[in-house]
């Protein structure tokens, strides 16, 4: 044969080859939701910044309110709307209850996650059961009262000697909490209100680091294929940073592993709970720290929003502190009493529909293909739902960026996974499970700190112009830190 031809043939059949190859590995899925346009290889890596939830919710109104991305080779599917998040979270809550793991974290621990379990197999129920039954069930969060108190009145007592200093908020609620759930978890405190968070070897620094890796833009995350070279070095640097967490409590484990059978039944904490049910260090390990990191910094920024819109709008900080006055009218804030407080409620409910905590809730994962909103979600979607955009969805809510306590009060609507359009806790299989004990927590300490002190910004800045930029994370941060002076107490 001629060799134009030969070479000819060989070129035809090669292209054809390819042509299929190619085929076979992009096979576009039909019916995928709408979304940006993508570049080749890459997706919409680049169209995301920094603030993803606001972009997302710009991409909604443009696209829908189900919209696909594509983060490399990874499709991410989001829920904008009340409707969508129903359909996610309740109608498909089954199939779409995994998770999608971040490739930072060490696959060795996986069977043991709580947050982060994959799907909702025995390890998952067993943590989620002894979670509510131990934790936060109305029985234990009434045994944990005086816990909260003791931790409200250290957190007084420290405020109390720094009149006319000014005070970062968010570091004193941190430390309140921290040790709020320490405590339940191990029966003592771990931190100290004079720990700065960037201390070299202080544990709040390094959970503040495992918090900024595990969400760090990771080219395993949007390659699976190339994941197992870990080619940032995050996996490792993450494994190094829990290893080193760990370190601050398994002499504790160890401790309490020899004594568990000579204590009362009074005495034990969750981490006694855990041995009783066979837990090994490790699983311990696992579940301590993510229960720090679900339950801290969640509350923290609840907090340390709710002041800083106090703050700005004046009439409700009086009405405030009003109904805070009748209610308690002791020296001490009761705990008991504040569920009653209309008022209260409502500016916390308010401050979550502003600024929820996880404002796209935690990834989900689809384990099966499933239609949602009539299209196609294929399986291994990681599934996104934007709660901060639902709370501010204007078909939904009138004057959404209004912060009006008001729209609460006499109105049913409630943060417990029922209505789609308010959703702070997430929803179905996988909701926030600590919701009765972050409510309770929110309620005492913001009711302490509004009632009891009168805030000011330093450098008599005026508060109607604070600074509400967003900074987005594991939790969405204010992105300037509240820093405030009191001129008095009472
Ligand atoms: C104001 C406080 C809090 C807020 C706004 C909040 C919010 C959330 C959200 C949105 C989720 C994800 C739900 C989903 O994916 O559908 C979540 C999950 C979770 N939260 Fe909270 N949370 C708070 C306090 C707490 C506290 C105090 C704890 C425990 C000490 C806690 C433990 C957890 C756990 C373990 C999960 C994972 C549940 C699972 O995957 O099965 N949270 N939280």
């Amino acid at each position: 044969m001629d060799t134009s031809v030969s070479s000819s043939l060989f070129l035809l059949t090669t292209s054809i080859f390819l042509f299929f190859i190619f085929k076979m590995c992009f096979k576009p899925t039909k019916n995928l939701p709408p979304g940006p346009p993508r570049w080749p290889i890459i997706g919409n890596i680049l169209q995301i910044g920094t603030k993803p939830h606001v972009t997302i919710s710009i991409f909604a109104h443009q696209y829908g309110p189900l919209i696909s991305l594509h983060l490399g080779t990874q499709l991410l599917v989001v829920a904008s709307s009340a409707s969508a998040a129903l359909e996610i979270l309740k109608t498909q809550d089954r199939v779409l209850s995994g998770r999608a793991v971040p490739n930072a974290f060490d696959h060795s621990f996986a069977p043991y996650y709580l947050v982060w379990s994959a799907d909702c197999g025995e390890h998952w129920k067993l943590l989620r059961t002894l979670c509510r039954t131990e934790m936060f069930s109305p029985k234990a969060i009434e045994a944990q009262s005086s816990l909260r108190y003791e931790k409200v009145a250290q957190m007084m007592g420290y405020l109390h000697g720094k009149k006319q200093e000014v005070v970062n908020i968010g570091d004193v609620v941190f430390t309140t909490m921290f040790n709020t759930i320490s405590n339940v978890f191990f029966g003592k405190d771990f931190i100290n209100f004079e720990d700065e968070l960037g201390k070299a070897g202080g544990l709040k620094g390094k959970l503040f680091n495992l918090l900024k890796d595990g969400i760090r833009p990771n080219i395993s995350d949007f390659f699976p294929l190339v994941r197992r070279l870990d080619l940032q070095g995050l996996r490792r640097g993450n494994l190094k940073n829990i290893r080193e967490v760990f370190s601050f409590w398994e002499d504790i484990i160890e401790e309490r592993r020899v004594r568990i059978n000579s204590l009362a039944d009074e005495e034990k904490c969750f981490l006694d709970r855990l041995l009783e049910n066979g837990f090994s260090n490790d699983q311990i390990n696992i579940c301590a720290m993510e229960l720090f990191i679900a339950g801290v910094d969640t509350t923290t920024s609840t907090i340390e929003w709710a002041i800083a819109e106090l703050l700005k709008n004046k009439e409700v900080m009086s009405k405030l502190k009003e109904e805070l006055k009748y209610t308690n009218n002791s020296n001490v804030i009761s705990e008991m009493q504040l569920h009653k407080c209309s008022y209260l409620n409502a500016c916390i409910k308010e401050t979550l529909r502003l600024h929820p905590a996880v404002p796209l809730l935690i990834p989900r994962r689809a384990s099966e293909p499933c239609e949602v909103m009539s299209y196609t979600i294929p399986k291994s979607t990681q599934i996104f739902v934007n709660v901060w955009a639902i709370g501010r969805d204007s078909k939904v809510w009138e004057d959404p960026l209004l912060f009006n306590p008001e729209r609460f009060i006499g109105s049913d609507l409630d943060f417990k996974g029922q209505d789609f359009e308010f959703i702070p806790f997430g929803a179905g299989r996988r909701m926030c499970p600590g919701l009765p004990a972050g409510i309770k927590s929110v309620q005492f300490i913001l009711a302490s700190l509004v009632s009891k002190f009168d805030w000011v910004l330093p450098n008599d800045e005026d508060p109607a112009k604070l600074d509400m930029n967003e900074k987005f994370g594991v939790t969405l941060q204010k992105e300037k830190p509240l820093q405030l002076i009191f001129k008095d107490f009472k």
